[in-house]
C-alpha cells in the first residue's frame, strides 16, 4: 500500500468520525437549542400573544389587563416554553389549570389558538422537525378548556342578553355583525 493510500484512508476515517460525532451531537441538542434559543422563543411567544389578542374569536379573553399584567403573562409564557423545551429558564407562573380557570375557554377557542400557533411557527419558518413544539401544547388542552355545563350555558345566555338586550340566538348574530348592528339598534 502506498503512503498516499494510507494517508487517504486515515483522512476518510477521521472525517467519518467527525461527521458521526456531529450527527450524534445534533441529535442531542435540545428543542430549545434547535429552535434558536431564548430570543427565538420570545419572538414566537410575542407573535402568538399579539395574534390571539387581535383575533375576533380570542380577543375577549385579553380585555381589561393592565400593561404590567400583560407583560407578566408574556414573560410567564416565554419562561414556560423555554423550560418545557429544555432551556435554562425557571417557570414561576401558576399551573395551567389555575391560570385559565373561570375564563370559559371552549374547545373551539382552543382549536383556533392551535391554528394561530401553527401559523406563527410557519411565519417564523420553524422547520417541520422543530414544529414538535406544537405537540407540546396538546396535553395542556385538558387543563385550559372548560367543559360546558348547563350552568355555564345559562350564564352565557344571560351574558349575551345583558350585552345586547336580545335573546341568545339574535344576540350572537348581532355581536358577530358588530358596529353595524349597534348602528341599526340605535337607529
Ligand atoms: C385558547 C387559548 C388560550 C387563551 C384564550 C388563553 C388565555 C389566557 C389568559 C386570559 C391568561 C391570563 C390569566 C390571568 O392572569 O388571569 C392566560 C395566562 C397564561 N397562559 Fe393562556 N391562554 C390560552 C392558551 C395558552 C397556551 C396554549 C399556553 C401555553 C403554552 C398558555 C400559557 C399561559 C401562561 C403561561 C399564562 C400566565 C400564567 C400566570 O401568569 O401565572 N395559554 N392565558
Amino acid at each position: 500500500m502506498t503512503i498516499i493510500r494510507i494517508v487517504c484512508i486515515r483522512i476518510f476515517t477521521m472525517l467519518a468520525v467527525v461527521l458521526f460525532a456531529a450527527a450524534v451531537k445534533a441529535e442531542e441538542r435540545s428543542l430549545y437549542q434547535r429552535l434558536g434559543g431564548h430570543d427565538a422563543i420570545a419572538a414566537v411567544s410575542d407573535e402568538f400573544i399579539a395574534r390571539l389578542a387581535a383575533d375576533d374569536q380570542e380577543k375577549r379573553f385579553f380585555i381589561g389587563f393592565s400593561n404590567d399584567s400583560k407583560l407578566r403573562i408574556r414573560q410567564h409564557l416565554v419562561d414556560l416554553v423555554c423550560k418545557s423545551t429544555g432551556g435554562p429558564c425557571v417557570y414561576t407562573g401558576r399551573d395551567m389549570k389555575t391560570a385559565h380557570a373561570g375564563a370559559r375557554i371552549t374547545k373551539a377557542d382552543w382549536d383556533r389558538s392551535l391554528k394561530i400557533f401553527c401559523e406563527v411557527l410557519n411565519k417564523f419558518k420553524v422547520p417541520d422537525k422543530e414544529q414538535e413544539l406544537a405537540a407540546l401544547l396538546i396535553p395542556l388542552e385538558k387543563d385550559i378548556v372548560e367543559k360546558a355545563t348547563c350552568a355555564s350555558h345559562a350564564r352565557r345566555h344571560r351574558r349575551l342578553r345583558a350585552a345586547t338586550g336580545r335573546r341568545a340566538g339574535t344576540a350572537r348574530r348581532a355581536l358577530r355583525a358588530g358596529p353595524q348592528w349597534q348602528a341599526q339598534k340605535s337607529a
